[in-house]
């Protein structure tokens, strides 16, 4: 597939997911709109349960089925729409072009294989080289994560290694392809912190080399460090996508706002999202209209029976609520207009 530097690397556009239970029928993603460029890194933050795993799984197609199922939208990926293609390119472009780092390292290893196998035949199924020649890759990448004693760890089975040894090995079959873009959702959740720094700097060498990343996370101070553009979810949708600076000094949707309110009093590289009154509602019982209406103190009645369209605020910076954009045309041009959005300086932060 020939690349084009203009187009983004990967174009989500409406994407939707919806999961068939006993207990009934949800949209766990709805509706879902973005795109990251080559070599840009794209934080996607939101409180626990609103989408940020199954929009991740969904794009190369990893939703178990049933209960889940891609109700809509279309995922470019250099230009191939990923969820048309046959399973045999899918598979190709799993693990070689994008690769995923999960929050469970079991769901990523075989419990039946030792580690060098798994490897060896991760690196042969993608590259034409020798088994010794593959051997010898997989040890210097499982030193490049930190693993002691590469040679004895080759032979053990995922059972016989910790938590955060399983995961320092799946994260170097995640990256030991140089995929163009690397999808983590909370990839370092069960390492420790100098390990942590290790795998990020490990990252970000290979965002020089213009590999993409969307990296699904919970700390904001891990989002500012990695990230160029950020893009906030919310019970299912994207409620807001800007840059770095957008999102940290000018964030516009109230539920944003909330997120970010404590993190002016604290250091941002030790920033965690703030937790906002109220609860996010049972996927099975979304609202009609905004899904944050309940919990947002500039609730008006438009917002309980429409549902605002994710619109340009300023260059790059998207948001959808009825307080910006064209939104506002919708409430008759007068809004609330938000109080604690005001613009916030560096130094504030
Ligand atoms: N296999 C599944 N079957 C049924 N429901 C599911 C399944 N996987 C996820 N869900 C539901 O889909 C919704 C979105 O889940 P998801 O895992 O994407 O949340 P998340 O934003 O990643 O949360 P967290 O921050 O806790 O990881 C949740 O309500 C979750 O319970
Ligand atoms: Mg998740």
């Amino acid at each position: 597939m020939k690349e084009d530097k203009k187009q983004p690397l990967l174009d989500i556009q409406g994407l939707s997911v919806r999961f068939d239970t006993d207990d009934g029928s949800f949209k766990a993603v709805d509706d879902v709109t973005f795109s990251i460029d080559r070599g840009e890194s794209v934080g996607l933050v939101g409180e626990s349960g609103c989408g940020k795993s199954v929009t991740a799984l969904a794009l190369t197609r990893l939703i178990p089925s049933p209960p889940g199922y891609i109700d809509a939208g279309r995922v470019f990926f250099n230009g191939e729409d990923l969820l048309g293609l046959k399973s045999q390119r899918l598979r190709r472009i799993r693990g070689a072009e994008i690769s995923m780092i999960f929050q469970e390292p079991l769901s990523a290893l075989s419990p039946l294989h030792r580690i060098g196998r798994q490897m060896v035949e991760g690196i042969r199924f993608h590259r034409n080289i020798s088994k010794k020649e593959a051997r010898a890759y997989a040890r210097t990448w499982l030193s490049r994560v930190g693993i002691p004693d590469v040679a004895e760890r080759m032979h053990a089975y995922p059972f016989q290694l910790s938590g955060g040894m399983q995961q320092r090995i799946m994260i170097a079959m995640a990256l030991m392809l140089s995929p163009s873009l690397v999808i983590a959702d909370e990839p370092t959740t069960a390492l420790d912190v100098t390990t942590q720094a290790q795998i990020f700097s490990l990252i970000r060498e290979m965002k020089q080399n213009d590999t993409s990343l969307l990296l699904i996370t919970h700390d904001m101070g891990v989002v500012w460090e990695m990230c160029d553009r950020v893009a906030v979810m919310y019970a299912s949708r994207i409620v807001e996508t800007g840059s770095l600076n957008d999102i940290f000094f000018k964030p516009a949707h109230p539920y944003t706002i909330g997120l970010l309110g404590a993190i002016p009093r604290l250091s941002v590289q030790k920033a965690h999202l703030n937790s906002i009154p109220g609860q996010v509602p049972s996927p099975y019982g979304y609202p009609e209209g905004c899904h944050f209406q309940d919990r947002c103190t500039h609730v008006m009645d438009i917002c309980r029976k429409n549902k605002p369209a994710l619109c340009e605020i300023a260059g790059g910076h998207f948001a959808a609520c009825f307080l910006h954009g064209d939104n506002i045309s919708a409430c008759n041009g007068k809004p609330h207009l938000p109080d604690q959005g005001q613009e916030r300086n560096e130094a504030e932060i």
